[in-house]
């Protein structure tokens, strides 16, 4: 086995032509975890120690581009992920929120191919019919948008899904599962960075899990500041499993449940 060392040096210069090639600042991720995903990538690519051929190859060829922006967002998810959570969202969260407002407004951001949005939905529509929501799911990777958009699954996608819900709102259609229409019609899906795009305001709801790992500190100090911001008071944030907010009380989000917090 040969081992690839790249001179540490170009990495802030990758990450600056990068940044202008794909508008992704990676000065906001950690950056040993970042340069052993790039790394890696380059390896099995055969771009071995060379960050400056590698970064024209990407730009001249959108399949090798479309790779590796896959690799580095890690868009890996499933339906009702952490189930005993989606239970705490169905038996007490959501029972609060939708007491005290008329139309909820919820977002799952960072939602990769919607399969987080579309559990929300599933949750609303099994338990809370007469509620009324709409639920807007954003990403960075235009990708995984376009398949949310679709709402074509594979059956990876449901190892935690109950048969009886996979068979109420998918069909199975050439061994894909297709998300049903009725499903579809209080969801929205775009394209945004939440880094560097402004914050829509007002949910009593956000969803950001598993997407904040490899960012830095610092920009996840921001974020969840601009979360509190965009939540109305009594709103929620859930995030992912290994993500507390420790030492974040100035922020004014209360935890309520474990990975549950509610603005003040
Ligand atoms: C592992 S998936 C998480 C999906 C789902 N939230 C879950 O918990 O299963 C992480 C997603 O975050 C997205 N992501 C990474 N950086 C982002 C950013 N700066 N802005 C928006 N989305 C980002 C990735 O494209 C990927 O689809």
């Amino acid at each position: 086995m040969s081992h690839h060392f790249i001179n540490i040096d170009c990495y802030e210069k990758f990450v600056k032509d990068f940044h202008t090639l794909s508008g992704l600042d990676l000065n906001f991720y950690k950056e040993n975890q970042m340069k052993r995903r790039i790394n890696n990538f380059m390896n099995t690519h055969n771009h071995k120690d060379d960050y400056t051929s590698f970064l024209k190859a990407l730009s001249r060829d959108p399949k090798l581009y479309d790779a590796f922006f896959k690799h580095l967002t890690i868009n890996v998810t499933q339906f009702f992920r952490d189930v005993k959570l989606w239970d705490v969202f169905q038996s007490k969260i959501i029972p609060d929120l939708v007491q005290n407002k008329h139309m909820l407004k919820l977002w799952s951001a960072g939602c990769s191919a919607g399969q987080e949005a579309y559990t929300m939905a599933i949750i609303m529509n099994e338990h809370f019919p007469s509620a009324k929501y709409n639920i807007s799911g954003s990403d960075i990777d235009i990708n995984v948008l376009k398949q949310a958009q679709l709402g074509s699954y594979d059956e990876r996608d449901f190892a935690s899904t109950p048969e009886h819900i996979l068979q109420k709102y998918f069909t199975l259609e050439d061994r894909r599962y297709q998300v049903k229409d009725n499903l579809k019609k209080n969801i929205s899906f775009r394209e945004h960075n939440l880094l560097t795009d402004s914050f829509e305001q007002g949910f009593d709801f956000i969803a950001c899990r598993n997407v904040v790992i490899y960012f830095t500190d610092d920009a996840k100090d921001l974020l969840y500041k601009k979360f509190a911001d965009s939540l109305n008071p009594g709103g929620i944030l859930f995030t992912g499993s290994t993500e507390h907010l420790f030492g974040k009380n100035h922020l004014g989000l209360k935890p309520v449940s474990s990975f549950f917090y509610q603005k003040q």
